[in-house]
């Protein structure tokens, strides 16, 4: 442990909450350096949608390494981005009645972000964007403005600005509009506030507290958007790739986005890609307008092409939502039998225990890994208890980690 206190900066994190030395891991679980076992109900913040180390992909990873394949390639052709721009196109697009564009970006999230600001930006001719009360969207300046947290905007050190900041569906109470404020500004040519270049959100905030926008709410957003010529950007970069029970997040919510953010999970294997979704009719970029090193990330195009396989058809999406409906089971008999107020919120495979306090989060998360579970927090001051296992977790696992955690809250 010395050399990461020694010589790893001041900023990790996460070890902070897990002090151990990871070594080994499967699926939804993992092993340290002293071989004690672990469940996983983090899953890399929602990037090993598919487990650790899962073998069908690693097999195709393999037999491309010795097949000689090129591992970078900037943005040059490659016959593995190829394969996986095909896939994508045919497995996750066509089916849907999609037709966009892939940007592939740096692979990161926040990189992603970057680009559909500027796209936006570019395609209207406007500086600001609209984002919400505890959005999160990444660290980089763009991002970082639109992002809530104010911890996150200190450590900015410059001025963040360009950004409209609009309450969340929900944040104001039930049956609250939070867009009327900003639809009336936007009708008034004297109210100070001008078209915005774009509105972005997570239909589902992850960072932000597991905070679910409903569909009436999103297509009142995109009917704003339309009524003054902004674009609509969804961020899915947490909430896509079958964690909520569909591919994308916002299916069957009546929305069309302009430009969709993808990361984490699409890499498949935990190897990092980053794609802006682009309607054609957008995609006004001059030839490497937006560029980055490792745009061509040649192990992440196998590793994501070989797990769009898992949506061929609707088997594996069906048990996203069967295990789903069998943790949101579980975690309603918990709160019930709790001797603490503790709310409920999400879909799919992807919940929060909103414990109302940082504290009592934080006090679960404690007793949880104290049991061999990894769980972390999110929400305002960590408050919220986050529940996303990996999509393949077997079943009997998926019943442990939830006992272990019920002990956990049982205990406050
Ligand atoms: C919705 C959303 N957008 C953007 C990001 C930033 O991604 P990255 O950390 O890969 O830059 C995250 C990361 O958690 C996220 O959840």
């Amino acid at each position: 442990m010395n050399v990461f206190e020694r010589y790893e900066s001041n900023v990790r994190g996460y070890c902070r909450t897990w002090p151990v030395v990871f070594d080994k891991a499967l699926n939804a679980k993992q092993w340290d350096v002293d071989g004690n076992e672990y469940i996983d109900f983090f899953s890399g913040a929602g990037v090993l949608n598919f487990g650790h180390n899962n073998l069908k992909i690693r097999q195709a990873m393999i037999d491309y390494l010795e097949s000689g394949g090129v591992t970078h390639s900037l943005d040059m052709y490659s016959r593995s981005k190829r394969e996986f721009i095909e896939r994508f196109v045919n497995v996750i697009l066509k089916p849907r009645g999609l037709d966009y564009k892939l940007q592939f970006t740096g692979p990161t999230g926040t990189n992603v972000v970057e680009a559909a600001l500027k796209l936006a930006r570019k395609v209207t001719g406007r500086r600001n964007v609209v984002a919400f009360t505890d959005g999160f969207h990444g660290m980089t300046l763009g991002a970082l403005a639109c992002t809530g947290n104010q911890k996150f905007h200190q450590a900015a050190g410059v001025e963040l600005n360009n950004v409209i900041r609009v309450p969340f569906d929900g944040y104001l109470g039930d049956g609250v509009d939070t867009l009327e404020p900003l639809r009336r500004a936007l009708q008034d040519t004297s109210s100070g506030i001008t078209p915005p270049a774009a509105f972005i959100l997570e239909t589902i905030q992850a960072e932000g507290g597991i905070n679910v926008a409903s569909k009436e709410w999103l297509q009142q957003v995109q009917q704003l958007a339309r009524e003054h010529g902004s674009l609509l950007i969804v961020d899915d970069i947490q909430a896509s790739v079958g964690r909520t029970g569909h591919y994308f997040s916002f299916e069957n919510l009546g929305i069309e986005p302009d430009l969709i953010c993808m990361a984490k999970g699409i890499g498949g294997y935990g190897t990092p890609m980053g794609v802006l979704l682009i309607k054609p009719e957008l995609d006004v970029w001059e030839p490497g307008e937006h560029t980055g090193t490792f745009r061509g990330q040649n192990l992440s195009f196998v590793a994501g092409a070989a797990a769009l396989d898992y949506f061929e058809n609707d088997d594996f999406l069906a048990e996203v939502k069967r295990k789903g409906a069998i943790t949101e089971e579980r975690l309603v008999e918990m709160i019930e039998r709790a001797n603490v107020d503790i709310e409920l919120r999400g879909c799919g495979m992807m919940h929060g225990l909103d414990m109302v306090t940082g504290e009592k989060a934080a006090a679960v998360v404690a007793s949880a890994f104290e049991q061999n579970l990894i769980i972390p927090t999110c929400g305002p001051n960590g408050r919220v208890v986050k529940v996303m296992p990996p999509l393949t977790i077997e079943d009997d696992v998926l019943e442990e980690g939830l006992a272990r955690l019920e002990k956990a809250i049982l205990s406050l």
